[in-house]
């Protein structure tokens, strides 16, 4: 998720709560014209921040044109990745205004044109080329038209967020219309979105039982222990929580140096995380976790969130 899982985030995770994940994706890696990868950027693909620590990640770009695709798997190839994702999901203004992320998804037969020329390039022999995907702009029927051109390519999975780029991420994913997908997709077929339990992770692969791969994202973030629990079944408690808040600080350290900063990026996470708290006596932790998205100063985030170590407990389930 861009901004939040980035290299940093990815490791202090993968070293607690690595259990039950087979791969973490980078959030998107902005492929600039003139055939270069953001600096920036760079950083989340780096051997010394992913496999040197042994996490397996799959870098995913964001561009729109084939050149700049096929330089991008030839790059990454290049770097050691053999599986490389395009992001035709996004739905932020800025990104769908360029024909990128969603936008992509407007013209079908546009689409068709630059897979054409991407799957035409001997480099999609080499390595994997998967799409993440939502259904449409607006409405979700678009897909019957977006589908049935990825069917006419090799991707090694398409992985779909059942929901359009209106809904930005509220409302519920289309369920009918990804059944529909799921059956009629010719390249395997991976889901994301809503899972922020273990039922909902059952539910979806009972449902979807030749699914290649559920993807998780906020439900991640919300709940670091999630994917542990879906596999072993252990919840998270509160003393995880704060090794993991204070790994994760340490491990801002690394990319980002103003103290300031870091209590951005750590508010950020709280937002995600306070769900999984209550206060002692069991009612809504709100008051507290309202305390550190507020705080004006790092000793007023420290207070607030001592006070909620102090004060609250994980919600039972
Ligand atoms: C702040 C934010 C940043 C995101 N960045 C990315 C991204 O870089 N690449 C991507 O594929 N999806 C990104 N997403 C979308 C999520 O990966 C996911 O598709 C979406 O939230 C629905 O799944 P979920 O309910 O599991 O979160 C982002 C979502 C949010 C809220």
């Amino acid at each position: 998720m861009e901004g939040i899982t980035i290299y940093c985030y990815r490791n202090a995770h993968h070293s607690l709560f690595g259990e039950g994940i087979d791969v973490y994706y980078t959030p998107f890696l902005s492929i600039y014209k003139q055939h270069s990868i953001k600096k920036r950027d760079m950083r989340e693909i780096l051997p010394e921040h992913n496999s040197d620590r042994g996490i397996r990640i799959i870098p995913q770009i964001m561009a729109n044109e084939a050149d700049e695709i096929i330089w991008a798997l030839n790059d990454l190839h290049l770097r050691g990745y053999d599986e490389i994702n395009l992001n035709m999901g996004c739905p932020v203004g800025t990104v769908v205004s360029k024909h990128k992320g969603s936008g992509m998804l407007e013209v079908p037969d546009r689409l068709y044109e630059l897979f054409s020329r991407v799957f035409d390039d001997k480099i999609t022999s080499e390595v994997k080329f998967s799409v993440k995907t939502r259904l449409g702009l607006n409405d979700p029927h678009e897909f019957e038209q977006i589908l049935p051109v990825l069917n006419k390519f090799p991707f090694s999975e398409v992985i779909i967020h059942p929901r359009v780029r209106t809904q930005m991420y509220k409302g519920v994913p289309d369920m009918e219309l990804f059944e529909w997908a799921y059956e009629n997709s010719t390249n395997p077929v991976g889901y994301n979105g809503n899972i922020f339990k273990p039922e909902d992770f059952n539910r979806i692969t009972e449902k979807f039982p030749n699914l290649y791969e559920v993807m998780i994202g906020r439900g991640l973030v919300a709940n670091p222990a999630l994917a542990r629990e879906i596999s072993a079944g252990d919840g998270i408690t509160l003393e995880e929580l704060k090794g993991f808040i204070e790994k994760l600080e340490s491990s801002y350290k690394e990319e980002i140096h103003a103290d300031e900063s870091i209590m951005h990026k750590m508010k950020e996470i709280w937002f995600y995380v306070g769900g999984l708290l209550v206060k002692d006596d069991g009612s809504d932790a709100e008051s507290y976790i309202h305390k550190i998205r507020t705080s004006k100063n790092i000793s007023e985030y420290r207070n607030a969130v001592r006070s909620v170590y102090k004060n609250c407990r994980i919600k039972e389930q």
